[in-house]
């Protein structure tokens, strides 16, 4: 049978204290939603409904999408109105998922064993035993079988014992939905039209009320504040963790790295604490990330290990490269193999051919540097002239000494060596020596400054 399904995203999220909807709050650096939109792709839902109305524009702006339906639900009159506000799309003879876009934590197993637990015309809630039940609604069973869930604010002292609790995901088939859907009424203590009231409704009707237990308390977490949001974080973070080390990636502390988006490791990789992810982010076999750095979007090769303290972005690197500590990889960095970038180096839009270094304190833009090239201490390419932006090109086996301005555009021929503190602005020909410096004098009978009496 086809899948719909429904993700209500249109709450405020009041208790978030933001000037951001609740479902575009970041986990793993991406909204809220997107996590359960990729779940609901997972799933092969064959429509995919999302229920939105709090800073509707930004919502469907930060997840737009081919494959979505919206449904503006203008005023939040309760979960099932909600639904019901993308009732008309739902096909009859498909079954429709709701998710919450506020529990992105449920894995495509549990949902895969609710919907194979659901026999064509039955209704399933997902449920789980909670230690402290406070705020959720609970599930009433009767001889075993679910008969209601019961708002908190609705239910009677003996109600609140119960343990069950709702997560809220609920699956349905299309018609039977779409019809309790429409006899909902807000006569609760809240005035709102609960999606929750469709399961006694499920029961008159004769139909099988499946309650099917959820494992892992993490999953169904609903996240209504920043403790929760940080809380969702870290079981979302520890979950990519396990999965990487489970892989045989090594960590030296599980707890003290975070992965924003995809990770993907070679062999005997290994990851010292608190390196940050971003983006996609692929590790040869062997790399080794020492503590404190920042990788976003890049691509490391076998062997290349990253010393403590760099800021990666947009760049990749050939086999056995060492980078750092204390480098800046920005966009279009390309590291050839062997290439060592020192501390405080900065590299930008540029490749590296094999086996060059540049140690220390240096700035390499928009230059394209040949094999076994040697840039000194301080070298600068100056490829900005306030306007435009310039190459440098150097040659295999180039000697560049010390505290040297290449000023682009430029060529520095194959072999060629630049004497240390030139300002190098014309060509500079293969095998030679170049050099630009004013001559040294000595000021006879200067005198050093003396600090002045009081
Ligand atoms: C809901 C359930 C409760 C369950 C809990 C699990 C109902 C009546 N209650 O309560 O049984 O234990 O979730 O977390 O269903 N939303 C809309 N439009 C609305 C109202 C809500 O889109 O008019 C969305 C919210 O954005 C949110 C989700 O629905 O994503 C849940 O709403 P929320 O107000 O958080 O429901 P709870 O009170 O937590
Ligand atoms: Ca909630």
């Amino acid at each position: 049978m086809a899948l719909s399904t429904i993700i209500l995203a249109a709450g405020q999220g009041k208790r978030m204290r933001s000037n951001m909807p609740k479902v575009l709050q970041p986990l793993a650096g991406r909204p809220l939603l997107s996590h359960v939109l990729d779940t609901a792709r997972a799933l092969n839902a064959a429509d995919i409904a999302v229920v939105y109305g709090h800073g509707g524009e930004a919502v469907q702006a930060a997840c737009a999408a081919d494959d979505l339906r919206w449904a503006l639900q203008a005023e939040q009159l309760g979960t099932g109105h909600a639904v019901l506000q993308a009732a008309p799309g739902i096909p009859d003879d498909h079954q429709a998922l709701v998710l919450y876009g506020d529990v992105p934590l449920l894995t495509i197993a549990t949902l895969r064993r609710l919907i194979d637990a659901t026999a064509t015309d039955a209704l399933s809630v997902l449920t789980v035993d909670l230690k402290d039940p406070t705020g959720y609604g609970r599930i009433i069973r009767v001889a075993g079988e679910v008969v209601a869930s019961v708002e908190e604010k609705d239910a009677t002292v003996e109600q609140r014992a119960v343990t069950e609790i709702n997560t809220g995901v609920m699956i349905a088939p299309g018609a039977r939905l779409k019809s309790w859907l429409g006899a909902l009424r807000n006569d609760n203590a809240q005035g709102e039209y609960y999606l929750t009231d469709v399961i006694s409704m499920a029961v008159s009707d004769g139909v099988t009320v499946n309650g099917i237990k959820a494992d892992d308390r993490t999953e169904v977490m609903g996240i209504n504040d920043k403790k929760q949001l940080a809380e969702a974080e870290r079981a979302l973070q520890a979950r990519l963790v396990a999965e990487l080390m489970a892989q045989g990636v090594g960590f030296a502390d599980p707890a003290r790295v975070d992965i924003r988006g995809k990770l993907t490791c070679g062999k005997d990789v290994f990851i010292d604490i608190n390196a940050i992810f971003e983006g996609e982010v692929t590790l040869g076999d062997g790399t080794r990330i020492e503590s404190n750095n920042l990788i976003r979007d890049s691509r490391l090769g076998p062997g290349s290990v990253v010393h403590s303290n760099c800021h990666i972005e947009g760049a990749t690197s050939g086999s056995d490269c060492e980078i750092g500590p204390f480098a800046r990889l920005r966009p279009g960095a390309a590291l050839a193999n062997k290439v060592k970038i020192g501390n405080f180096v900065e590299v930008k839009k540029s490749t590296i051919a094999d086996g060059s270094k540049i140690n220390h304190l240096t700035y390499i833009g928009d230059a394209d540097i040949g094999t076994g090239v040697n840039v000194g201490a301080g070298t600068i390419t100056c490829n900005y002239d306030g306007a435009n932006k310039h190459k440098t090109t150097i040659g295999d086996g180039v000697f560049i000494g010390s505290g040297v301005n290449l000023v682009a555009p430029i060529d520095i021929g194959k072999g060629a060596t630049i004497g240390a503190g030139s300002t190098i602005t014309k060509p500079a020909p293969e095998g030679q020596l170049t050099l630009e410096r004013s001559k040294q004098i000595t000021v006879s009978g200067w005198k050093k400054p003396v600090k002045k009496g009081k």
